[in-house]
């Protein structure tokens, strides 16, 4: 999997959160893979929900690139 840092990562995905797409991908390395695990070691969705799809979008990107 592609590792490097883009301007990509720099995006916030989850604004209630101030998570970014390059946090997310560091902690699907880490072994969250699943939106629920993500949720919960991220705080992403925690707060208004409206990341949800973008969240998972990205899981999927992730998991099938
Ligand atoms: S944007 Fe992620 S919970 Fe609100």
């Amino acid at each position: 999997m592609n590792t490097a840092t883009t301007e990509q990562d720099e995006e916030i995905i989850c604004h209630c959160t101030d998570t970014s797409q390059g946090k997310i991908k560091t902690l699907f390395n880490e072994g969250c893979t699943s939106f629920d695990a993500m949720s919960e070691r991220s705080g992403v969705c925690t707060g208004c929900g409206g990341c949800e799809d973008s969240v998972r979008d990205l899981l999927n990107d992730l998991k099938y690139p």
